[in-house]
């Protein structure tokens, strides 16, 4: 019977073949444990001389890591392992033998392990991060599938820049312009006023000179958008989607979660209703933690967010921050109009922002003006001025950015390992 190492735990003392590779080994006179990998998961094979042919043994003793295999054997209980079985093994087939892998099981510097990005998968650390990545992807279809939300796809290439003109990545299109895409949002304005709740999920490209544990160049977004909301409602749907993924990595990817050592303690304490500050109480707060660098008006930067984290156990909302530090288009608070009806969701352990949000301005003329005061192209923005002309109604919408969801879910240090071929300032291979 064929299967797999996932599948396996179906097939206890039966015998099976698995397609796979060696991961690594160790072996003694008597006996040969093969660390075996399929992609499904990672498993030991036990080769048991007295057991097997002599060809088997040798072959066991010494195949090269990396190198193909069809194994057969006997699948049987093993608790001392977090896959709960093992494979008592009857032959071995090899496939390709792999000499000299470069990454062996010693310690890799990071550089040189991103140059090898391609072989690095297919370490237990980063793909157990992929697969967490996987569960986040899934369990997003699944959240908002199941809230009547309609998935829309906007554009990669435009001609317009809802976050700002400094960060574009300018391609020619043609004898025209173009940019690649940084947030799919305006596009996701027009189709809430065809579906009503709707969202993206695409690539999204930034080409910011940043070089920190947090920045990609080109990293995935999720883009809910929502006729009739207004940003509280909004901030009530991120808390239920964030507590939503996180109890579905929780629930489906335990083996992965143990690999990475993550302390899921912190995870479990993820709930609904997330806790909100305003910036302005948040300045007073960073004052008082002794932050003399902050004064109302300037934007947080890593250090100050991560000091206002490690104030909560749970994911936090910094609302309604000055309406010169944010984009053209968000709504002014009624209670004071130098802020905007927005929020930023910061992750705890020091993640950062994981969502940009806010309510849309929806009055035509208020828009039109943020358009010039902004010094923006109005003919391009002119499909966008239309939904505030033909039946505007208010509306909200949000950004989450997966990298930084699996960074702080998984627990791994650095976005760059939460993309399987992450770019980054100074890479662009493999
Ligand atoms: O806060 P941002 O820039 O918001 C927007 O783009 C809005 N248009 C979203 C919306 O309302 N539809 O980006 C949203 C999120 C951030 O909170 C962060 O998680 C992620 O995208 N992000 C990045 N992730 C990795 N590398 C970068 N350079 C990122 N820039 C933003
Ligand atoms: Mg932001």
């Amino acid at each position: 019977m064929k299967t797999t190492i996932k599948e396996a735990k179906n097939y206890l003392n039966q015998e099976v073949t698995i397609g796979g590779w060696l991961h690594n080994k160790r072996s003694s006179g008597k006996i040969a444990f093969l660390q075996l990998r399929d992609g499904t998961g990672f498993m030991q094979g036990v080769v048991v001389k007295a057991e097997v042919s002599e060809d088997t043994f040798q072959l066991a003793k010494n195949i090269t890591q990396e190198s193909s295999l069809f194994v057969t054997g006997v699948i049987t209980e093993d608790t001392r392992s977090d896959l709960g079985y093992e494979m008592q093994v009857k032959s071995i087939e090899v496939i390709d033998e792999a000499h000299d892998y470069p990454i062996t099981p010693k310690n890799h510097g990071t550089e040189f392990l991103m140059d090898h990005r391609h072989l690095w998968l297919r370490s237990k650390k980063q793909h157990a991060v992929m697969k967490i990545r996987n569960e986040i992807i899934r369990a997003t279809y699944e959240f908002f599938n199941n809230n009547g939300f309609t998935k829309i796809d906007p554009p990669i290439l435009t001609a317009s820049a809802p976050e700002g003109t400094s960060e574009l990545f300018h391609t020619k299109y043609f004898d025209e312009d173009a940019f690649l895409s940084q947030s799919g949002q305006l596009y996701m304005e027009a189709a809430a006023m065809a579906h009503g709740k709707v969202f993206s999920f695409g690539p999204t490209f930034r080409a910011e000179k940043s070089k920190t544990r947090r920045h990609l160049i080109e990293f995935w977004m999720i883009e809910p958008e929502m006729a009739f909301y207004n940003h509280d409602d909004s901030l009530e749907v991120q808390e239920q989607y964030v507590t939503h993924i996180v109890q579905s990595v929780l629930k489906n990817c335990t083996i992965e979660l143990k690999t990475l050592e993550r302390d899921t303690e912190k995870l479990a304490k993820v709930a609904t209703p997330f806790p909100r500050i305003s910036y302005d109480d948040a300045v007073t707060f960073l004052k008082e933690e002794g932050f003399d660098d902050i004064e109302w008006g300037e934007d947080f930067g890593a250090p100050h967010e991560t000091a206002i984290a490690n104030h909560y156990d749970l994911p936090v909302f910094i609302t309604n921050y000055p309406t010169k530090i944010k984009p053209f288009y968000m709504q002014p608070n009624p209670e004071n109009e130098d802020t905007v009806l927005c929020a930023d969701l910061i992750a705890p352990e020091g993640y950062g922002e994981i969502i940009g949000g806010s309510e849309r301005i929806n009055d035509l003329a208020l828009m039109e003006q943020r358009i010039n005061e902004h010094e923006l192209d109005a003919e391009s923005y002119s499909y966008y001025l239309d939904l505030r002309k033909y039946g505007s109604v208010p509306h909200s919408g949000f950004g989450l950015g997966l990298e930084r969801a699996v960074a702080w879910i998984s627990g791994v240090e650095h976005v760059r390992e939460t993309s399987p071929f992450p770019r980054l300032l100074n890479r662009l291979y493999p």
